[in-house]
Parts: structure tokens; C-alpha cells; sequence
């Protein structure tokens, strides 16, 4: 049986969907080699790179499921008494985190462990080695400079801008439930202003949204075809639209701001547990993690000796708060914040 499938367009990254990588002989070839059941929250160019490329060097057949950080622990939740995924690759970490806490992910301590920064070990070491870093990425603003000097707007430079009435209707952030972009700012604009002043922030920012997307890259996205001239994004998702030859710009804001530690777990129950190390192991080599820049993703890698992507956004050049990862990645405090902001944001009137 052979299965052809096409690129995946930016539409479908945003729905939840399932493939598989490359085609098959027979469904005996395939016990033969082994499978995995790839959980993927990065875009989708770099999740098939990286189902192919594993597929191809180790024989073993590689099934995707592209879904954004928050919907991917909330499946993984779901499906904790019959398990059928192997890894989760990428997302934010507060997910993997949480994940990690409740039991949903085994402990793996890769050989190449040592081999990675240190933000990336950390995250290892914080979740007693149920997940680890594989990349970094700060969080910042997208715009479209046409369609803000069409509307005689000023580019956003400040978090604190985004909340003035000339931007109403304007900005587009993901939903933090479904996304762990957005949830990285809620807890960013939580850590810069203190969680009440940032309710109050997050409110007001509400009548200037004019769309809560699911996936974290939509904002960016929709800023690039001109439907919204901010966005709230990780800085390097702006980067790929810009090279893509959109007209966005990339601000970091001026209060400072959070970053994501994305990561990588083994899901607890996987089926193929051995397949599964074998993966993290070659997902933390520095070839691995060039597939990243060759999909036009440029966030931080986190093997030492990986290339920083020339066109990947400076963290040095970034104010960068100290985002506190064990706090802002614990179940309890993460259901807390996502309750506050569904009572107290997402259903109140604009
Ligand atoms: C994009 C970014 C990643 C990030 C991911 C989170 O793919 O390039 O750096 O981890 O979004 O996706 P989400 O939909 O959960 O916000």
C-alpha cells in the first residue's frame, strides 16, 4: 500500500491532523522497522523534515500529529489510560512541564544530555528528566507596516502600547488553552506587571483583539496577508514570514520579555519505548537540529554545537525577564491562570 502526501499548507497546519510521514510496503514491513507516533508543536515543514529524516536514517516509520502545546497535553491527558503516542516534539515547555508533574511522560536521561546549553539541561533537570530543551525563543510583537501606515498607526514598541484605544480591533494573540505562545505571554505580562495590574493589562488588550487563533502561529500568519496589523508571536515566527517576503516587522517589546524552552518528552505508555530514546537521542545532535533553520524555523538549538541560524533573533540583543519556568509550568498554576483568563478576559464582553 502506498500513500503520497502532499506539503502541508499553513491552513492545515492549523488544524489537528494526522499522517503518516512516508509511505509504507506492507503493514509487516513496518512492524518489521518499528514505528512512532511523533506528537509535533513546531510548523509543519520542520515536523515532516524531522519524521522523514529519522525515518530514512533508522528504518523506523514515523506517524505525525501536528497540534499546538496546550491541545497536545490536553490529548495526552485524555489518553493517559491507553496511550498512543511515543514522543511530543517541540511546543512550549510550560506544557511538557505540567505534563512531566502529572506522571504523563517517562524519565530519559539521553547520553547527549551533556552535549546541550544550559537553559536546555535545566529544563532536564526541573522535570527529574521527563522532558528536555530543544530549542529557545523569545516572545514579541509581529506588525504589518503598510496596513499601519494605511491606518496612520505607530508601530507597537511596548507591551504597554498594544493597550491603546488606537489599536482597537488590530491585534490578533492566540488562545492560551489551545496555545503555548499564548500562554508563554499571559504569563510573561503576569511576571512584568504582577498578576492583578495584569489582568487588568489583559482586559484592556481584550477590546483591541480582534481574534483569539488556535494555533500560536496564526496571528503572525494573518499579519502577513494583511487581515491584522499586530500580532503577538515568538520573535523567530516573524522572522519566516519576513524572509518569506511578507511586509512584518519585528519588535521586542520594551518592558522586557518571557521566552519558551521548547522541549521535547517520551510519552509514559509508549509502545515503542526503545524507538522512542532513540529519537531523543538523535533529535539532541547537532544535525538534527540544523533541520530546524533548513525549514525556515530560526529558534535558538540547543546543542552547543548546532549553528545559531544567522537570521535567528539575538537574545542578547533581547531584554529578557527571568521567566520562572518551575512556577509558570506546574499544573495547578497553569489551570489557575487559564481559568482566571477564561472568566475574567475571554468571556467578557468587548
Ligand atoms: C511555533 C513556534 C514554536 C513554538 C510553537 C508553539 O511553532 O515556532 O517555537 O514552540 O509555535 O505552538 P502553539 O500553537 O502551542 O503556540
Amino acid at each position: 500500500m502506498t500513500r503520497v502526501f502532499q506539503l502541508l499548507t499553513p491552513a492545515v497546519l492549523l488544524a489537528a491532523v494526522s499522517l503518516a510521514a512516508v509511505p509504507l510496503a506492507t503493514p509487516s514491513a513496518a512492524l518489521a522497522q518499528g514505528s512512532l507516533n511523533v506528537y509535533c508543536s513546531v510548523q509543519a515543514e520542520w515536523c515532516q523534515a524531522v519524521a522523514n529524516e529519522f525515518q530514512r536514517q533508522t528504518g523506523t516509520r514515523v506517524a505525525l500529529t501536528l497540534k499546538g502545546s496546550g491541545e497536545t497535553l490536553a490529548q495526552v491527558t485524555a489518553e493517559a489510560a491507553n496511550p498512543k503516542g511515543d514522543v511530543w516534539f517541540g511546543g512550549t515547555g510550560d506544557p511538557h512541564l505540567a505534563a512531566a508533574e502529572q506522571n504523563l511522560t517517562v524519565a530519559y536521561k539521553s547520553p547527549n544530555l551533556d552535549k546541550l546549553h544550559d537553559w536546555a539541561r535545566r529544563q532536564a533537570e526541573q522535570s527529574g528528566f521527563k522532558t528536555v530543551g530543544i530549542y529557545a525563543g523569545a516572545l514579541g510583537f509581529g506588525y504589518n507596516p503598510e496596513l499601519l501606515q494605511k491606518k496612520k498607526l505607530a508601530a507597537p514598541t511596548c507591551w504597554k502600547d498594544l493597550i491603546k484605544a488606537d489599536y482597537k480591533d488590530e491585534i490578533q494573540i492566540a488562545n492560551p488553552n489551545s496555545s503555548g505562545t499564548a500562554y508563554t505571554a499571559v504569563a510573561t505580562i503576569v511576571q512584568i506587571f504582577g498578576e492583578d495590574d495584569a489582568f487588568r493589562y489583559l482586559r484592556q488588550l481584550h477590546r483591541n483583539v480582534n481574534q483569539y487563533t488556535r494555533s500560536g502561529v496564526g496571528p503572525i500568519k494573518a499579519v502577513a496577508r494583511g487581515e491584522t496589523s499586530v500580532s503577538i508571536s515568538f520573535m523567530h515566527d516573524v522572522v519566516t514570514e519576513a524572509l518569506a517576503g511578507f511586509p512584518v516587522k519585528v519588535q521586542a517589546p520594551c518592558e522586557g520579555t518571557g521566552y519558551e524552552v521548547g522541549s521535547l518528552s517520551v510519552i509514559k505508555g509508549s509502545r515503542n519505548l526503545e524507538g522512542a530514546k532513540k529519537f531523543v537521542d538523535w533529535a539532541l545532535t547537532a544535525p538534527a537540529q540544523k533541520l530546524g533553520a533548513d525549514s525556515k524555523q530560526f529558534q535558538v538549538p540547543s546543542n552547543r554545537e548546532a549553528q545559531l541560524p544567522r537570521e535567528a533573533p539575538r537574545f542578547a540583543d533581547i531584554k529578557l525577564i527571568s521567566y520562572d519556568f518551575a512556577k509558570y509550568g506546574a499544573s495547578a498554576e497553569r489551570k489557575r491562570l487559564l481559568e482566571r483568563w477564561e472568566r475574567e478576559v475571554n468571556s467578557q464582553p468587548k
